[in-house]
């Protein structure tokens, strides 16, 4: 399909249109009817009779129909149309990490752009509610009733895309002791089950990670570097405080830097990396976490700054899914107030503890904000590194090729 549909109709109104009075016969607006010659024409293309007339309206007062149901039902049906794209975007990605295109470093660029077009997608799916919510709460009582026991816990997209970006079963809110499986039955419920078993994003992102160049113990070995540095650090801060003359200063300033320390020892502790991620406080690897790390801080190096920009988008995904769940809860309280969902749930109070980092995948990628360190304290690239950084890796060369299923 080439050139817009609209833009060929508007060619042929000025095609068989005689220019008026004093009006020029424009060569540039010429153009060819091409519909009338076959070929597949705009409302064929896009199904629009389908789409079109989907919009079933359940409410029913004195042989009419309730004005605002019809917002809803197009309000949810766009939502849902927008969530398939997601998916579609989201399965392209986790397929170029799954098959290993992802060692090319050349298909980083195809992964990013289609991480960001899902960001962009979700701005838009935040700011959607605000349409919704030119209907009252008493518009919506007028039509409530007909749609029980419809509610967005059966969105069957929306559980596969949380399960596909990592959302984790265990850390999951329930309600009414039930599993969020509970409302799916059938063919539904095993898709979800094989979404539960799929390599989520968050895992395949955490693999990459593992392989951050620079990492290797026998090569730069950045992790053992990093740490000497960064008590290297410490100790000459100390020094320095110690010359402090003011004795409320000088204990003050020692005080922060114990605290800092304990947090910055923390971060050396594999075993305590494995308890927070047994506790779901954290989400990457040990090694993966270091792979982060090391990407952001050597962002500006060539190789990097793609992926840089990946886990930016990581991050921008899982603000915006909690932007979502906290501008869904807003309108549901303003519609419902306390009431219960039409789903069962408690309503505003469950989706309410929904808006929380359990749900944030990516939460890891937010943290390590808290172990930035001075410039100077970065362990130096050497010459070898420095070069290595510049240049794409000499991959495998059964990955060699650029991804090329579209
Ligand atoms: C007047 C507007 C809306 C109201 C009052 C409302 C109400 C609710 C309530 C009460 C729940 C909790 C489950 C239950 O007990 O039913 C829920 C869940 C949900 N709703 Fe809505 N909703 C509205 C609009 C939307 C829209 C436009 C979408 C877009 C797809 C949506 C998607 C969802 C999803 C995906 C869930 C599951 C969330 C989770 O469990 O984390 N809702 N909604």
């Amino acid at each position: 399909m080439s050139g817009c549909p609209y833009f060929e109709k508007r060619h042929l109104l000025f095609k068989n249109k005689p220019p008026a009075e004093g009006e020029d016969d424009d060569p540039t607006q010429a153009g060819v009817n091409k519909a009338s010659k076959g070929g597949i024409i705009y409302g064929d293309y896009l199904q629009l009779e389908k789409i079109l007339s989907s919009q079933v309206l359940q409410s029913e007062v004195k042989g009419r129909k309730i004005h605002d149901e019809h917002l809803f039902v197009v309000t949810h049906q766009a939502y849902e149309l927008w969530f398939k794209q997601i998916l579609f975007e989201l399965d392209s990605v986790r397929e170029i990490f799954i098959s290993g295109h992802v060692r090319d470093e050349r298909n980083m660029l195809k992964v990013n752009t289609r991480i960001n077009r899902i960001v962009m997608i979700f701005k838009l799916l935040v700011d959607q509610f605000t349409v919704l919510e030119t209907m009252t709460a008493l518009d919506f009582f007028d039509f409530r009733e007909y749609l029980t026991p419809a509610s967005g816990f059966q969105s069957l997209q929306f559980r596969i895309l949380e399960n596909k970006i990592g959302v984790a079963d265990n850390l999951r809110v329930s309600y009414n002791r039930r599993h969020y499986r509970d409302n799916f039955k059938g063919q539904e419920s095993e898709m979800l089950l094989a979404t539960e078993r799929e390599p989520t994003l968050l895992k395949l992102v955490e693999e990459w990670l593992e392989r951050t160049p620079g990492l290797e113990v026998d090569g730069f070995n950045f992790w053992e570097k990093l740490e000497i540095n960064i008590f290297d650090g410490f100790n000459q801060e100390k020094e320095k405080i110690e010359k402090i003359s003011d004795w409320e200063e000088k204990e003050e300033m020692m005080a922060e830097l114990v605290k800092q320390k304990e947090v910055f020892a923390s971060l050396f502790e594999e075993k305590r990396h494995d308890h927070l991620v047994s506790r779901g406080d954290r989400r990457l690897s040990y090694k993966a976490l270091q792979g982060a790390l090391m990407i952001y801080f050597y962002r500006e190096e060539p190789r990097f700054q793609v992926p840089f920009q990946l886990l930016t988008s990581l991050m921008d995904i899982d603000t915006l899914m909690t932007k979502w769940r906290y501008n869904h809860v807003c309108m549901v309280h303003r519609m419902i107030g306390s009431k219960a969902g039409t789903g069962g749930s408690s309503g505003y109070h469950y989706l309410r503890s929904t808006v929380s980092d359990r749900y944030k995948v990516f939460v890891d990628l937010f943290n390590l904000a808290t172990f930035l360190i001075p410039r100077h304290w970065m362990p130096k690239l050497n010459p070898t590194v420095h070069t290595f950084l510049y240049t794409a890796e000499c991959c495998d060369s059964s990955y060699c090729s650029s991804e090329d299923s579209d």
